[in-house]
């Protein structure tokens, strides 16, 4: 999609409001800074979008490496998108969840399909809205399936979103630390990290080597987790992100959740994918997992399913988990779930990853965009590591050695980029990064799927900008 030509900038109001100024002294008068990461100091306002780029209010663009945490995975503004959204808009923008719409059926029905055809498992698809509440509910599906177990197993470095339960999942006690615990916390196991895993080892010998660390856990019941007279585990599931997307866009070496699903299968223990930030082609499959060769019984998405248009969620699971004697209505509800507004911009979406070739075209512009990465490695020190899978990318940032983490360097690049004056063949630009990783001196990389040759030559250009500015 082109750069929008047809942004429209607002006119200042009388009443000021729309003066940045009166609006950030509002912001700090009236706005919970607890439903934000108020990364920066002072957060920056957008006035609009398109493509590939925001725009603020004095009309600087931005190219964006992000797009919203991978929600925006088909690019801002996208026209056949937000055109399905107007149209249900003029249709039927409104309908309870007891009542049945055809976006919702036609969606699930797809989504099943898809997912029957690939893993050979038949399934429904359950809906909410946002990425933690489906967790929650899956955390419900696991829990009701497991007659009330309700210990998990999660990797370190994993995250699977901020409420209750979902923190309890997820890896960082930062999350957790001021509210006490409502469920119990998950078990959480070494992820192979190759690049600041144990020195010697190849990534695939690492990997085998963690489950093997987590297969160890069964070998007598005196290592915590296991009862050996009726062969049953304390802990239901294994909650999964394929490629680790707030923990740095960790790739795991290929053969290791085969290993892995083989420990999970002979204990009796559930695996439960989350795809909500690795689904919908970021990493040039529908689903992440599908590179690895594993079946999952239950698979968790949200975020690019709407492109950000709706904040619709969901879940898989496996009928003998999910049919409606084993988990029957009101198992969950929520008014907004199933939305038709979200539904409808989610039966786009996947018509649309239907009729292109999406895989094809991810991984070729991954691969250039990983290119660009590696010769910027090679004039920038700092750069520890490189490396992705499709257009879901990281780049680690260190001091000159390329290894000790350098927060501080990429917390400044952040800042920069966002100022929206790095000068370019006579153009002034910004550059909206991610800061992601165990040391938070991660660059994970979402761009746009649509995006084009020459904005990632842009995006290593501004890049190499950054660090000559920031070093
Ligand atoms: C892997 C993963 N799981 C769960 C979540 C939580 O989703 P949400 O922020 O929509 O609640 C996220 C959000 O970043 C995520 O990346």
């Amino acid at each position: 999609m082109a750069v929008a030509d047809d942004v429209v900038q607002e006119p200042p109001r009388a009443d000021g409001t729309n003066d940045e100024r009166a609006l950030r002294r509002l912001e700090e008068a009236y706005c919970s800074f607890g439903d934000t990461v108020h990364y920066l100091s002072s957060p920056k306002f957008f006035e609009t979008c398109a493509g590939s780029f925001m725009f603020d209010a004095e009309g600087r663009r931005f190219l964006d490496l992000q797009m919203w945490y991978s929600a925006v995975n088909f690019g801002y503004r996208n026209p056949r998108l937000a055109n399905a959204l107007v149209r249900q808009l003029d249709r039927l923008p409104q309908a309870a969840s007891q009542y049945l719409h055809r976006e919702k059926v036609e969606l699930a029905a797809l989504i099943a399909q898809d997912i029957e055809r690939k893993f050979a498992r038949k399934g429904r698809v359950h809906f909410n809205v946002g990425g933690s509440q489906a967790v929650e509910d899956s955390l419900k599906l696991v829990r009701n399936a497991s007659h009330g177990k309700s210990l998990m197993f999660a990797f370190e470095g994993g995250y699977h979103g901020r409420t209750l339960g979902a923190s309890a999942i997820t890896s960082s006690y930062r999350y957790r630390r001021r509210f006490g615990h409502f469920g119990e916390r998950a078990q959480f196991i070494e992820f192979p990290y190759h690049f600041r895993g144990p020195k010697g080892m190849s990534k695939e010998e690492y990997g085998l080597h963690c489950v093997r660390q987590f297969a160890r856990l069964f070998e007598t019941e005196y290592n915590g987790v296991w009862d050996p007279k009726v062969a049953q585990s304390e802990y239901a599931a294994f909650y999964v992100e394929p490629i680790q997307g707030t923990g740095g866009y960790v790739v795991p070496p290929r053969n290791f959740f085969i290993e892995l699903k083989k420990v999970l299968d002979e204990h009796g223990i559930l695996l439960v994918v989350d795809e909500i930030q690795m689904g919908f082609y970021r990493t040039g499959k529908l689903w992440s997992i599908e590179h690895f060769g594993v079946q999952p019984d239950v698979l968790v998405f949200g975020k690019a399913l709407t492109n950000g248009l709706n904040p619709l969620s969901g879940l898989w699971a496996r009928e003998e988990l999910i049919n409606p004697q084993t988990f029957p209505p009101g198992s969950t509800h929520s008014t907004f779930a199933a939305n038709p507004l979200g539904t409808a911009v989610g039966l786009e979406t996947l018509k649309m990853l239907a009729e292109s070739d999406y895989e094809s075209s991810v991984l070729r512009k991954g691969a250039y965009f990983l290119e660009g990465l590696k010769d910027l490695q090679k004039r920038w020190p700092q750069i520890g590591d490189v490396d992705g899978l499709g257009l879901a990318l990281r780049c680690e940032i260190c001091e000159a050695d390329g290894f000790a983490p350098n927060r501080a360097l990429l917390d400044r690049m952040a800042e920069e980029g966002l100022k929206g004056n790095i000068e370019l063949d006579g153009q002034q630009y910004g550059l909206i990064l991610d800061v992601g990783g165990y040391h938070k001196n991660v660059i994970t990389l979402a761009p746009s799927l649509e995006i084009s040759e020459s904005e990632i030559d842009l995006a290593i250009k501004l890049l190499d900008a950054l660090f000559r500015r920031c070093v």
